[in-house]
């Protein structure tokens, strides 16, 4: 079928009204426990009814989650929960590394109570550069990014980043983190 352009720019003026005018803010701080990973004078003006969508994520540490210690390389960045949104409905987090050959493992294995998924994106512009270490019960695998992973519900799995540099993100269905967490 054939793409009018002038009607796909119509349609999408239509579809996002209020971008041209919104100056999109820099996220607001909400954790005194941790520093926000973009700390620093904020991007723009402070306006729109909606703000309070926004937020900056926090770096926090890893022993404050099951199964996580601080031998784990790189910042645990975590990017929305209910303790930075009291709605927010399901958790997501970045593991952040650099330069990685070989790392120490910070996470064993563990078990959630829905289902969840990793996303594994390197730092080259083809998101190629990093690879992790998943373990699905007693099978071992070296993932390459970028690549994704799905974790079934009451699954045993863990995930380290071993090699290179980018960033590990790990979505969980779940206001947070440790309330998903299955003993
Ligand atoms: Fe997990």
């Amino acid at each position: 079928m054939a793409v009018d352009p002038k009607a796909m720019a119509a349609r999408n003026v239509r579809a996002y009204p209020l971008v041209s005018f919104l100056t999109v803010v820099s996220g607001r701080s909400v954790a005194a426990a941790s520093a926000p990973v973009n700390a620093g004078a904020p991007r723009g003006e402070s306006m729109g009814k909606h703000q309070r969508l926004i937020n900056s994520a926090q770096v926090r540490p890893s022993s404050e989650i099951p199964a996580h210690s601080e031998a784990a390389p790189g910042q645990r960045v975590v990017f929305l929960d209910d303790r930075i949104l009291p709605e927010a409905s399901f958790y997501t987090a970045a593991r952040v590394v650099r330069d990685l050959d070989g790392a120490p493992r910070g996470v064993d294995l563990h078990r959630h109570t829905c289902d969840t998924t990793y996303m594994i994106l390197g730092d080259h512009p083809d998101l190629t550069g990093l690879t992790v270490e998943i373990v699905l019960e007693a099978e071992r695998y070296e993932v390459a990014s970028p690549a994704s992973v799905f974790i079934p519900k009451g699954f045993p799995h863990s995930a380290n980043c071993l090699r290179g540099s980018g960033k590990l993100i790990n979505i969980v269905p779940s206001a947070r983190y440790n309330a998903a967490f299955a003993p």
